[in-house]
C-alpha cells in the first residue's frame, strides 16, 4: 500500500497509524533515501540538485516495486511522478486544500521544523503552483481517495481501512 498527496498532508503519520492497526511495516520514501544518502533532504537538494534527487525517487521506486509487498509505504509528495509507482501496490490519495494544509503546518507545534526540511516549501507562491501541477496526478494515479482536512489520523486510518475492504 502507497501513501500519496502533498507536503504535509501526514502522509508519514497516517502510513504509521496504519502500519501499528494492520501489524504491518511502515516504510518511508524520505527516510529511505536520506539513509542510503547518509544526507538529510535539504542538504541533498542543497549540494546535489533536485534532479539527483528524483533519480533517486526512481531508483528506489523500482526496488521497492521489485522487492517489497505487505508493507505501508508513505511516500515524498513528489514520488507519484516515479514510472513504476503503481506496481508497488494499491495507491492512496491523501486529498486536501493547499490553504488547509499551510495553515496546519503554520499553526502546529514544529511548525518551524517542519518548513525547514521541505525545501520545496520556502516560497508559498510556488509551492501553490507546484500543487495546482499535481492534484490532477494523484488523482490519476489514485485507486482510494481520502479526505483529511479536519479529520484526526484514526479516522483517516479507519476510513483507509474501510475502503480497502470495498
Ligand atoms: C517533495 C516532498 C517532500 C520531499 C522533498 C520533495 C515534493 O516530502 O520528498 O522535499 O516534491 O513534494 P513530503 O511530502 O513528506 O514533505
Amino acid at each position: 500500500m502507497v501513501l500519496i498527496g502533498f507536503m504535509g498532508a501526514g502522509k508519514s503519520s497516517v502510513a504509521r497509524e496504519l502500519a501499528k492497526s494492520l501489524k504491518m511495516f511502515n516504510l518511508d520514501s524520505d527516510n529511505l533515501i536520506e539513509n542510503s544518502e547518509g544526507m538529510s533532504i535539504p542538504r541533498i537538494f542543497e549540494t546535489k540538485g533536485e534532479s539527483y534527487f528524483r533519480d533517486l525517487e526512481k531508483k528506489l521506486c523500482s526496488f521497492l516495486a521489485k522487492n517489497i509487498t505487505n508493507a505501508i509505504i508513505s511516500t515524498g509528495g513528489g514520488f507519484v511522478n516515479t514510472k513504476s509507482i503503481k506496481q508497488i501496490g494499491k495507491i492512496i490519495y491523501l486529498k486536501s486544500s493547499f490553504e488547509f494544509i499551510i495553515q496546519r503546518l503554520q499553526n502546529g507545534e514544529n511548525s518551524k521544523a517542519d518548513f525547514e526540511k521541505r525545501p520545496l516549501l520556502k516560497n508559498l507562491d510556488e509551492a501553490k503552483k507546484i500543487f495546482l501541477q499535481r492534484e490532477e496526478i494523484y488523482q490519476k494515479k489514485a485507486d482510494i481517495v481520502v479526505c483529511i482536512e479536519n479529520k484526526t489520523l484514526k479516522q483517516i486510518a479507519k476510513e483507509i481501512k474501510n475502503k480497502i475492504k470495498d
